[in-house]
């Protein structure tokens, strides 16, 4: 399978990691045989060998902080935009994993629509055409016989979609409730053990898990993009930003906190989705709810389906082979030609 990455950053670094460790592992267990024939950054240059590009010097150009420091071959192409790289042709797959722009989508979105045009399966760990334009995108794969696959958009690795459209495909899901940013579950895990809300961003953003500006994650923009994810997928919903009613954790106070322990509950930040609406809202729950007891950095999500009760989901919801390895798994399913689409 010849791919083409759109970013390469944590987590396109992080699929090149894992494709090249376990190459010979997914082409003798799983038929796998995956290989990157382009790249395209935002500032660091873009190469394309429709034979492939080589891992390891990939990476290691990565590391120099230019991919102008791969070595040069016959055959290989510099500084080709995406459309170009796609127009090119000798590529199977398109990867999207520049950042995600929760706004327009773009410029990742009109790269989606080309790739599929031209009859490229994708896989996205971008959130912004998942979560702004999925009924476009799936109504143009599926009439063209392509895959779709966004399960690094929620929960990372975490098998959140893979659950929900494939294992539980013969359930009828009637909500999905979960703990989508692990930003905030560390930040209120750290202000239960008596951190203040400034005290616990410090933390957070030392550890590398919250942004130099956290606004996204804070106030609920990031779990928001995710129930979009969720509605559109497991609803057939159509909701905008503006049909959810977002807030985050910008609000809680240390008295807050310590009312809710006395209570024997504990807030959470709970993105929700079902098929009336979405929300994401800091919630107080009952230590008997086991999305109470999801620590630190963790994400969770329980499904409420009709033949099993409620399923919980618990695991990374971020990091880059965690990233990755929801890519793997996406690949390979497009390897199998499994999936909804
Ligand atoms: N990190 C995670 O744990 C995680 C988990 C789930 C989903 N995601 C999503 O996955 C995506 C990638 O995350 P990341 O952590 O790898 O981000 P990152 O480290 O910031 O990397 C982003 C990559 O995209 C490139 N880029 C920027 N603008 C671009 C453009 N216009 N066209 C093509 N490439 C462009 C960047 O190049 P330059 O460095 O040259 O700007 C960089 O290579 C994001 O959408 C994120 O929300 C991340």
């Amino acid at each position: 399978m010849k791919l083409l990455l759109i970013g390469f950053g944590v987590v396109g670094q992080g699929l090149a990691e894992i494709l090249q460790s376990k190459a010979a592992q997914l082409k003798q267990a799983q038929g796998l045989s995956a290989t990157i024939v382009g790249v395209i950054t935002g500032s660091k240059g873009s190469l394309f060998h429709a034979d492939g590009l080589d891992i390891a010097e990939l990476l290691a150009a990565a590391e120099i902080g230019s991919l102008d420091a791969y070595p040069e071959r016959t055959g290989l192409r510099r500084g080709l935009s995406a459309s170009e790289m796609i127009a090119a042709g000798d590529s199977d797959a398109l990867v999207e994993m520049s950042p995600t722009n929760l706004q327009t989508a773009q410029p990742a979105l009109a790269i989606c629509h080309q790739a599929l045009d031209a009859g490229l399966h994708l896989v996205l760990a971008n959130k912004g055409p998942v979560a702004l334009d999925y009924a476009n995108l799936r109504a143009k794969a599926l009439s063209k016989g392509l895959q779709l696959r966004y399960e690094a958009t929620v929960m990372a690795g975490t098998p959140t979609m893979q659950l929900a459209e494939e294992a539980l495909a013969g359930c009828e899901i009637r909500s999905a409730r979960g703990i989508l940013n692990g930003t905030t579950n560390y930040m209120l895990t750290r202000m239960e053990a008596g951190l203040t809300y400034a005290e616990a961003l410090a933390q957070a953003q030392a550890l590398g898990y919250a942004e130099t500006d956290p606004s996204g994650d804070v106030e609920g923009w990031d779990a928001a993009g995710k129930v979009l994810i969720l509605a559109n997928a497991l609803f057939g919903s159509s909701l905008t930003m503006a049909d959810l009613d977002v807030s985050g954790i910008t609000q809680i106070s240390a008295a807050d906190m310590a009312a809710a322990k006395s209570a024997g509950q504990r807030y959470k930040l709970i993105a929700g989705a079902s098929p009336s609406g979405g929300s994401v809202k800091a919630l107080r729950l009952p230590l008997s709810d086991p999305l109470a007891n999801v620590a630190g950095a963790a994400n969770a999500i329980t499904l409420e389906t009709d033949l099993l009760g409620a399923v919980t989901l618990i695991g990374a919801g971020a990091g880059q082979l965690e990233t990755g390895s929801a890519i793997l798994s996406d690949l390979l399913a497009i390897q199998r030609g499994a999936g909804r689409i």
